[in-house]
């Protein structure tokens, strides 16, 4: 292996003999498979080296939130490593389109030859799943087993830190202070929700008015789960609310890129069902799952929950509870006039 003292060449460095050479499949010689199989095995490579990278993005992104101060310039970092995750999902959403210049007709030709080799087993996969968190469909937990911290066990603790209404968890009030928020917060949504529901129907005991009755239930179990308020979620809708306030300008990007980086892993899951869909209808998968029923049901889960979640509760900017100790969110130097 060169050194970059020995100033080695563009293959040297690349490892390209290595690399070019491990396209052969099952077969001992690469003269002995097909194009399309060789077309088969090159995306499935390509992908294996993107997964590598969006690991490798996701690992700096958390370790950079794990502190238990995290300096706002640091944020930045973070959101830096996401964004070039979500371009490279957003790439290989698009890579679906060169596996389809491979025919039906074509891959059965190959098809029995993978015996139960499947993108199930790609191990990758899964460390790219559990850095982000533990997945979550219909009210049931999937739990990533990993050794390793996820960005949203991280992102949790850091958004239980936010200043609320100016005031920081370890202030002698701030249980006071946060639940003075929240409560003041979940008055105004019930009230909205009673003057929504009156103006689609003058009886307040009918279906409509029950269903905003629900949705403000939702929103105070949400908030205050076993009735005590969560603070990461209150801060959570906090920096949403209050979003253009200078001081949460940058974890209101943060959370911003976290909602657009779980998007572009979905929408990447739904065209890879798309694809599969266009390629092997509703066979059986080649590890044995029920094939695109499968993967359509993995592009309905959801890591960061919260984030998704608090969107449902969001109140129009003019009845927001008035924003108290303003001048802490402002920059440095700034006057509050
Ligand atoms: C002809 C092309 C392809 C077909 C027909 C296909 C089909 C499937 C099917 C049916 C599954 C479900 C599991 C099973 O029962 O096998 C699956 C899973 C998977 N495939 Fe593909 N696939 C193709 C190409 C690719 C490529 C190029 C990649 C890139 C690495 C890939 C990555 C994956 C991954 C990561 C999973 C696991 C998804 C999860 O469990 O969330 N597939 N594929």
């Amino acid at each position: 292996m060169p050194t970059p003292t020995d100033k080695g060449s563009y293959p040297e460095y690349l490892r390209l003999k290595e690399l070019l050479s491990l396209q052969s499949g099952w077969k001992e010689k690469e003269e002995n498979i097909s194009s399309d199989e060789l077309h088969f095995i090159i995306v499935h490579q390509s992908f294996e080296l993107w997964f590598k990278l969006v690991i490798s993005e996701l690992r700096q992104a958390r370790d950079t939130l794990d502190e238990s101060y995290v300096e706002e310039t640091k944020i930045p970092k973070a959101v830096h490593h996401m964004e070039r995750g979500i371009e490279t999902f957003r790439l290989m959403a698009q890579q679906w389109k060169v596996m389809e210049t491979l025919t039906p007709q074509g891959f059965l030709s190959f098809r029995d030859e993978l015996g139960t080799a499947s993108g199930f087993e790609s191990k990758q996969m899964r460390t790219m799943e559990a850095i982000m968190g533990d997945f979550w469909i219909d009210g049931k937990k999937i739990e990533n087993k990993i050794n390793e911290k996820s960005i949203q066990e991280v992102v949790t603790k850091w958004l239980a830190r936010t200043p609320i209404q100016g005031s920081l968890p370890n202030d002698s009030n701030d249980g006071q202070a946060v639940s003075e928020f929240v409560n003041e917060y979940l008055d105004i949504h019930l009230k909205l929700g009673e003057k929504a529901a009156h103006a689609l129907s003058n009886n307040d005991d009918d279906e409509t008015s029950n269903r905003f009755k629900d949705v403000n239930k939702q929103a105070s179990e949400f908030l205050k789960p076993n009735g005590e308020c969560d603070r990461a979620r209150a801060g959570l809708l906090f920096i949403e609310s209050y979003r253009e306030l200078p001081l949460l300008s940058w974890p209101r990007k943060l959370i911003d890129t976290m909602v657009e980086l779980e998007e572009s892993m979905l929408l990447w899951r739904s065209s890879h069902a798309r694809m599969v869909e266009r390629m092997i209808g509703r066979r059986i998968g080649t590890g044995g799952s029920s094939g695109v029923d499968y993967l359509d049901r993995t592009s309905r889960y959801r890591v960061f929950t919260d984030l998704w979640g608090v969107r449902t509760i969001l109140i129009k900017k003019e009845e927001l509870p008035e924003l108290k100790n303003s001048e802490f969110y402002s920059f440095v130097g700034e006057t509050n006039e």
